[in-house]
């Protein structure tokens, strides 16, 4: 388990549903079968099927798995990131649109609060402007009235991250990004949440590092210690600080990569895989 500055308990490995489509409700209940605890999701039809991880709550109740005892986490998707189907009156102030989107996520999830509520993406590449203050508001306020215990954001740059953290009333919790091994694993945006003791969530760390799966040294070390590349690589992110996200949809991966937090790499191996792409 993570902690988070507030004082709630993270899982140290999250499922992920992106792109499950019909099958989203399946992997939620097998992923919980196989021993996740924690399930990202978002209202993005694009992408999600927040609707189906509530089917699959819904089962999981009726088997004795109680909503307490799982960590559910959902986005704010700003319209730029959403088709025709938003989840909320797109002519509507953004504040409104987050209550509106947030409504439809305890619905869709049939749930009176969620764990932790993320802003999917700032609304542009560089700064943070007015439109992102008014959506950090409203999320604000729903962690201040306590119907989510945390709040975050996702695909966030690093000058973003230090304007936030200096100006918000509360900063994030969490930051879920994309982790290229290229940028030595996101290191800049984690040391920014090292500093400021929020829980970093490295997303897409199989699919964006296909080269690294690949790599001898990192079959080496799998080898050495009768594990996968895809294992080293996720038992490396935990080791590093960081709460990885696993996309997969077959159940001997899921197990598989919950067993990595068995594996221990050496401080070598570790400095070896942190700089192996830069
Ligand atoms: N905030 C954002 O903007 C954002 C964007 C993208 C993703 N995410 C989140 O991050 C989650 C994970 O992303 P991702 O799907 O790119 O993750 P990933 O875990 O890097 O990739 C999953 C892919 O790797 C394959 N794979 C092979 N061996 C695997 C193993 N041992 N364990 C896991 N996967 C293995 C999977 O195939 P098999 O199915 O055959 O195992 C699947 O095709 C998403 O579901 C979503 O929740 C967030």
């Amino acid at each position: 388990m993570l902690r988070a500055y507030n004082d709630v308990s993270v899982p140290s490995f999250m499922y992920g549903t992106a792109w499950k489509k019909e099958a989203t409700a399946q992997c939620v209940l097998l992923a919980v079968e196989s021993g996740f605890r924690a399930i990202d999701t978002a209202n993005q039809l694009i992408h999600y099927q927040e609707a189906l991880v509530g089917e699959a709550l819904k089962s999981l109740d009726q088997q004795g798995v109680k909503r307490n005892t799982l960590f559910i986490q959902t986005k704010f998707t700003p319209a730029g990131g959403q088709d025709h189907r938003t989840p909320y009156d797109p002519r509507a102030d953004l504040t409104t649109q987050v209550e509106q989107s947030f409504a439809s996520s305890l619905t869709h999830l049939s749930t009176d609060y969620v764990d932790s509520y993320v802003l999917h993406a700032p609304f542009s590449r560089r700064g943070l402007g007015e439109a992102d203050w008014e959506v950090w508001s409203a999320m604000e306020a729903l962690y201040q009235s306590g119907k989510t215990k945390m709040i975050g954001v996702s695909n966030i740059a690093a000058g973003q991250l230090t304007e936030l953290c200096q100006r918000a009333n509360h900063k994030p919790m969490v930051v879920q990004n994309r982790c290229f091994a290229a940028l030595a694993w996101d290191k800049q945006i984690r040391e920014i949440c090292r500093a400021h003791d929020i829980i970093y969530q490295g997303f897409s760390l199989l699919t964006a590092n296909r080269e690294v799966l690949v790599d001898p040294q990192v079959q080496r070390i799998a080898r050495r210690l009768d594990a996968t590349s895809a294992q080293i690589i996720f038992r490396f992110a935990m080791q590093i600080g960081m709460l990885p996200l696993t996309g997969t949809t077959s159940q001997k991966h899921m197990r598989e990569d919950l067993e990595a937090e068995r594996i221990a790499l050496s401080s070598d191996e570790i400095e070896l895989i942190e700089t192996i792409a830069v």
